[in-house]
């Protein structure tokens, strides 16, 4: 930042007490003022009368005066006060050498934000020091380093970014064997019992084992069988293994399945619990099997597996998997044990019918005062409003019929909110079927609300209501 102030004046005086004039202002010899808040000025007079006044200094925003020539430094802001060659004096502000950097970090301080080291150095410039790797190690600006097997290099590019990058190709690492020989990327080779690849920044994984007498490599998770033994190469978590078995011998001792006191042989049958046909299954390692091959129903008909049959009032089925011998009710099974199939009968509000397999289906529900209603269908019940008989989820549910439709004393149908007249009332449709009193009708004049009078010639007619009860009543006037 720069100041510039640049002017001399000069002038002459008869009075022997000769003042320099300035902006107006009177000065007298050696008086030093500060203009534009920025530079001082001094006024000098001779005795023959002629003055002038000169720039001695500046004032630096803070307010500390500095001589021409000279420079004030706080640390974080140098002032100079220049006196150039065309008299022009200028003041000239630069950091400091102790000034802070930016972001508020103190000259000397040095810190670190992501993988970069920072330090903040002279006259409050940031600098760029070191890159930083995951496990705190410091790479210096410009060098590399190493991470692990990986050269890293850490840099800061001309456009000012700093980073940190590997120095070489992934592929273009080595990989060292166990017996110091150097493999390519890509390249396979034995070590022990375990074949490896070479792969990015010289790591090698494992990607088979090698047996003795095999050429091939055994994949992971794979038994190659040679001649009599098995090659085992396994593959738990993160772990790896090798393995070779020997093969089992042939043994002279013949497995044999036992059962309720008497033996099988490989591949017989027999019969077990009554209820399963099973087969008789050995191993070499001689262990043995029941394997079950079908089911037999208490008539001793034999089901295969996954399949069923009725008998009597039952089915019998036998199950997949876990085998066994399941029954649900036949076609004509009894419901609840005691209804025959197309027999009706009452349980509590509801009129039940027995259907083949034992299963029970409602056909009506019964209101408390002995009205049927159909599954599926509305009736009106003595009380006057109509219920239902619904389904809801896996319930039947009797219930007043909210979006029933009313009916007229003569037996009209009528839908919600219409409105008719029944004797001298008015009545209209609400929920549930009710059809409510809503005034009364008059012949030859129309209707008139509840509890108003209509004066027709000597005669008074009054539609009245009084508790739960409406009235229709016509006097002499
Ligand atoms: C001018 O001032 C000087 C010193 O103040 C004094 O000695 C001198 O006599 C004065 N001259 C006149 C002409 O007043
Ligand atoms: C007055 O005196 C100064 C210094 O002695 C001289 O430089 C200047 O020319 C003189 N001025 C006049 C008007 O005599
Ligand atoms: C700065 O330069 C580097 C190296 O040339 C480049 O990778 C990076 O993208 C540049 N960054 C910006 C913001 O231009
Ligand atoms: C390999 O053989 C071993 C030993 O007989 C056995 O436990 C394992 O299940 C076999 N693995 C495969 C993949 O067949
Ligand atoms: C014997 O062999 C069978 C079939 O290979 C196997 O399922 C069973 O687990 C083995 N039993 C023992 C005790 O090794
Ligand atoms: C019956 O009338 C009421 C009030 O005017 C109205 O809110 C309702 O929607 C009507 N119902 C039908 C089924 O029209
Ligand atoms: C209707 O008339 C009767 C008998 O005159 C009277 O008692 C009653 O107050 C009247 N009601 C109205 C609402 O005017």
């Amino acid at each position: 930042m720069k100041v510039i102030l640049a002017f001399l004046l000069i002038g002459f005086a008869l009075a022997n007490d000769t003042k320099c004039t300035y902006d107006g202002k009177e000065l007298s010899n050696d008086e030093v003022i500060t203009v534009q808040n920025a530079f001082q000025i001094k006024c000098l007079t001779e005795d023959n009368g002629s003055w002038k006044t000169e720039i001695v200094g500046c004032v630096t925003p803070g307010g500390e005066k500095v001589n021409v020539g000279e420079k004030s430094d706080d640390g974080q802001k140098v002032h100079e006060c220049i006196k150039n060659e065309n008299g022009q004096v200028v003041l000239k502000e630069s950091r400091g050498t102790k000034a802070d950097c930016q972001g508020g970090h103190k000259s000397g301080e040095t810190w670190t934000e992501k993988s970069f080291k920072f330090t903040c150095a002279e006259g409050g410039v940031t600098k760029f020091t070191h890159c930083v790797t995951a496990d705190g190690v410091e790479i210096e600006s410009g060098k590399t380093g190493k991470v692990g097997a990986i050269e890293m290099k850490c840099e800061q590019h001309a456009n000012g970014t700093v980073s940190m990058s590997a120095a070489n190709e992934p592929s273009s690492y080595e990989c060292e064997a166990k017996d110091g020989t150097k493999k390519k990327n890509g390249e396979e080779y034995k070590e022990g019992n375990f074949v490896r690849k070479c792969g990015d920044y010289g790591i090698a994984k494992i990607v088979g084992c090698s047996a003795e007498g095999v050429t091939e490599t055994i994949p992971i998770n794979q038994n190659v069988t040679v001649g009599d033994f098995v090659h085992s190469c396994v593959k738990d978590g993160d772990k790896y293994s090798f393995k070779t078995f020997g093969k089992q011998k042939k043994s002279n001792v013949v497995p044999l399945c036992g059962h309720e006191g008497k033996t099988y042989k490989h591949g017989e049958t027999f019969i077990k619990q009554d209820a399963f046909r099973v087969k008789c299954v050995t191993y070499p390692n001689l262990t043995t099997e029941h394997q079950v091959l079908s089911c037999i129903t208490p008539a001793g008909i034999e089901i295969p597996i996954g399949r069923s049959v009725e008998e009597g009032e039952l089915i019998y089925e036998c199950t997949n998997g876990d085998v066994s011998l399941k029954t649900t009710p036949g076609k004509t099974a009894k419901c609840r044990k005691i209804y025959n199939v197309g027999e009706i009968w009452i349980e509590g509000l509801f009129k039940v019918r027995c259907e083949p397999y034992g299963k029970s289906s409602l056909v009506s529900c019964l209101s408390k005062d002995g009205v049927e209603i159909p599954l599926g269908q509305q009736r009106r019940i003595a009380a006057g409003y109509v219920m239902e008989c619904v389904i809801v989820g896996d319930n039947v549910i009797m219930r007043p019929a909210k979006e029933a439709k009313c009916q007229t004393s003569s037996g009209e149908t009528k839908n919600i909110n219409d409105t008719w007249n029944e004797g001298n009332f008015v009545r209209r449709c609400e929920s549930y079927g009710i059809g409510n009193i809503i005034g009364c009708h008059i012949e030859n004049v129309g209707p008139i609300g509840i509890n108003t009078n209509y004066t027709r010639g000597d005669y008074v007619h009054m539609c009245l209501k009084q508790g739960d009860q409406f009235y229709f009543k016509t006097v002499p006037k």
